[in-house]
């Protein structure tokens, strides 16, 4: 049976450093609070014009596709997680492929569109490719640019200190090696939440979920004033083109599905908590990412945390840990490494390796 190794991996974060002392400059709030409720003391955000999603991205592939030995030409299929494509559309995939200079080869590119679990489902996706045989090497990647689409204002700080940019990427190859790879991938939805972590403009709804939205008062969708655009003044001077976080829900939800969806992958293949050697969890929020590893009872030093240092990525969150815990020589050979995220949709998975 052919299975899905990871043959390398990369990640990209941009140079520009923004402190939580730096945020105070555009809105009310402090390193104190920050830290406290969600363990961020900074996060790198793009300058703007110089970088994107895709290019981002495209820093990090490079990395991924050296590590596999391979040069880019070798790739034959990119799968792009992304909430922050560089366009609405087209995806960010072919951004990516042209990015790296290998739009001649016209090898396909899919875009994900699962927010914080994006990489996972990505994962899953490519998985799929390899173990049927049909391509050899598939690029993988999770980036975000989020630092452009913030209510830098007061009015959404409960939302703007928690996200960052970056970009992590894989190259997936078969191997007939048993017991190596991707052992399982568990993918799960759920969208009567889909309005608790929402960006909902630019979109097609017209007013159309405004029962399901809980969103702030000045935000009223049937009086938008739609026109035939998907964004105007009115959303502008709203703040509808903001993301919206029902941020106690979240946490709710996330601190149960987390431990169950990782707990269902193990048994699937026969495993058990104690077998993981590295447990990375998509970095939501550091205290999601403590209470979720002592509800495993998993020890600190299982779990990689970064969030730190980046902020919540998004799709990137897990393909950065993973590349940065693999560069600081935490994966060795023959490792059990847990990947689980949550997010909105809500969606979650966990994809099971060993390396
Ligand atoms: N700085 C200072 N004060 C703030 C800030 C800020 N950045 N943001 C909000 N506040 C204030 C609020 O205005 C409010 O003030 P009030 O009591 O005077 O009205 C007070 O702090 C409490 O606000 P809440 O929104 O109730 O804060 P809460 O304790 O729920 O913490 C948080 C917010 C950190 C988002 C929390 O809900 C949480 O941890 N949620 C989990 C969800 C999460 O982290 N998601 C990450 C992204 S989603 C994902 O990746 C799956």
């Amino acid at each position: 049976m052919l299975r899905a190794k990871i043959a390398g991996v990369g990640f990209h974060v941009p140079e520009n450093v923004v402190t939580n002392d730096d945020l105070t400059q555009f809105m009310d709030t402090n390193d104190e609070w920050i830290q406290e409720r969600t363990g961020i003391k900074e996060r790198r955000w793009v300058t703007r014009g110089k970088d994107t999603t895709a290019t981002l991205a495209a820093k990090a592939s490079r990395i991924a596709i050296e590590r596999a030995g391979l040069e880019a030409k070798d790739i034959d299929f990119i799968v792009f997680a992304t909430l922050s494509a560089d366009y609405y559309f087209p995806g960010a995939g072919v951004i990516l492929q042209r990015e790296l200079g290998i739009a001649e080869t016209e090898i396909g590119a899919v875009d994900i569109k699962t927010q914080c679990t994006g990489f996972v489902y990505a994962m899953s996706v490519g998985t799929q490719y390899i173990e049927t045989g049909m391509y050899k090497n598939v690029l993988v990647v999770g980036a975000e640019v989020q630092s452009m689409a913030l209510d830098l204002s007061t009015r959404g700080r409960g939302i703007a200190v928690i996200f960052g940019d970056g970009a992590g990427a894989v190259v997936l190859q078969p191997t007939e090696q048993d017991n190596k790879g991707v052992l399982t991938t568990k993918l799960h939805a759920d969208g009567r939440y889909a309005e608790k972590l929402i960006m909902p403009v630019p979109g097609s709804h017209a007013g159309y979920h405004d029962k399901e939205l809980e969103t702030p008062t000045d935000w009223n969708f049937s009086d938008a004033k739609w026109g035939n655009t998907f964004v105007n003044e009115h959303m502008l001077s709203n703040a509808m083109v903001y993301p919206y976080m029902d941020g106690k829900y979240v946490f709710k939800m996330a601190v149960t599905k987390f431990p169950e969806v990782t707990i269902e992958a193990l048994h699937a293949v026969g495993l058990e908590v104690s077998d993981i050697d590295l447990f990375i969890p998509h970095q939501a929020n550091l205290r999601i990412s403590q209470f979720v590893a002592k509800r495993l009872g998993l020890p600190p030093e299982k779990v990689w945390n970064n969030i730190q240092r980046y902020g919540n990525t998004t799709a990137a969150s897990i393909p950065i840990a993973l590349a940065e815990a693999w560069e600081a020589g935490k994966i060795k050979d023959g490792d059990l490494v847990c990947l689980t995220a949550f997010g909105s949709g809500f969606t979650w998975g966990t994809v099971l390796i060993r390396f």
